[in-house]
């Protein structure tokens, strides 16, 4: 069964509908899939391009292919097989808070189609943790290394913040590969004041003292270039194992007919997101594990932020457009690459372009 020779006519009905309700459609078409295993199983087989030489270990974990989806799509984690069968190397739920909240009133989600763009005001919309973590409970063992990406709850202030992150740390470690903390959504108002040394300091420092797992911070392409190294090496510095660089954008200069709020990804956020990543692993290649993210969309992308540094890449915004045989493409795009570069690993392509 061909489901990509199917999009060029799903695609169209689906953009009739409001972006939330085709995202809501899409994630019921998941847990559908997922609902019959064998029909899970053989849709995974033709979208997963399981190369060996696409393979890598990451998190104590074998990781097929390094195109991850990205937090947002899956907040509550209820399609992770489904989502699975699509090809994803790893897959990041979230973002989670500790209570449930509802997010911003809708509309909060929006498509800018000539500009292969999103532009989302969600506001952590999510289930919260136990309803997440049962969830999680159930999925055991994760079909794909899985990460679970944190953030404040919107009525929480600043001075507690803290304990929230500290919460939902000892709520997941156990359940995931890899933790985010997530102090970079452009919709949660105060949430990327965190974004500086005294707490990126008190949150790593509390959540090392819990676990042992990996623990990423996710920070937004609006810091300034000198900033964003300087908060990354602070966190890795700190204890934190990596850097997710980036989350969405606030600077609507970038698509004219933006709406001025929310944050804006895909291709808008392309080049924004390549300067603050490259940056980030021109000091920390080497240090520590780097995940690039925002406007990739293609093979050649995926392979520039791989030579830059990254170990992954994420992907959003692209399956809107691009729909189900994203990751494969991406996969098969990457292994064209590397046969014209003579890359017998993907670990060769990782940081190439750095200089060792
Ligand atoms: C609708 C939507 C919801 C998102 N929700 C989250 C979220 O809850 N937590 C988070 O860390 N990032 C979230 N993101 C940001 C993405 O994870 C990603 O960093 C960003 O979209 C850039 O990647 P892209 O250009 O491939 O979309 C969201 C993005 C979109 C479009």
């Amino acid at each position: 069964m061909r489901v990509v020779s199917v999009w060029p006519i799903v695609r169209p009905l689906l953009f009739r509908l409001d972006p939330e309700t085709a995202h809501g459609v899409a994630m019921a078409a998941l847990r559908a899939v997922q609902a019959v295993p064998p029909l899970a199983a053989r849709l995974r087989r033709g979208f997963l391009a399981d190369a060996p030489a696409l393979r890598q270990m990451l998190f104590g974990r074998e990781v097929l292919n390094p195109v991850g989806l990205a937090a947002g799509f899956d907040k509550d984690a209820v399609a992770v097989r489904g989502l699975a069968a699509l090809g994803f190397g790893c897959i990041e739920i979230g973002t989670v808070t500790p209570k449930p909240q509802a997010g911003n009133p809708r509309p909060r989600l929006f498509r800018h189609p000539a500009a292969e763009s999103v532009q989302n005001a969600m506001g952590f919309n999510n289930a919260g943790l136990d309803a997440v973590r049962a969830r999680l409970l159930r999925l055991r063992p994760s079909p794909v290394p899985l990460g679970v990406n944190i953030g404040k709850n919107k009525a929480t202030p600043a001075e507690s913040a803290v304990a929230d992150y500290e919460l939902l740390v000892r709520a997941f470690a156990d359940l995931c590969d890899y933790l985010v903390v997530n102090i970079s959504s452009p919709n949660t108002p105060g949430l990327r004041d965190l974004q500086n040394e005294g707490f990126l300091r008190a949150v790593l420092h509390r959540a090392t003292g819990i676990t042992g797992r990996p623990i990423l911070v996710k920070i937004a392409p609006d810091l300034e270039e000198g900033d964003a190294v300087r908060l990354a090496e602070v966190a890795v510095d700190a204890g934190a194992a990596g850097v997710v660089a980036t989350n969405t954008t606030n600077d609507y200069s970038l698509l004219p007919g933006a709406k001025d709020f929310g944050g804006l990804s895909g291709a808008v956020l392309r080049e924004k997101s390549f300067r603050i990543f490259d940056a980030v692993a021109r000091r920390l290649y080497g240090r520590a594990l780097l995940v690039s993210v925002g406007g990739i969309g293609t093979g050649a992308e995926a392979y520039r932020r791989l030579q830059a540094g990254a170990s992954l890449v994420q992907v959003y915004s692209a399956l809107v457009y691009a729909g189900p045989g994203l990751a494969r493409r991406i996969n098969e795009e990457l292994l064209q690459l590397m046969e014209r570069d003579g890359a017998k690993t993907i670990t060769e392509v990782i940081g190439a372009g750095r200089g060792k």
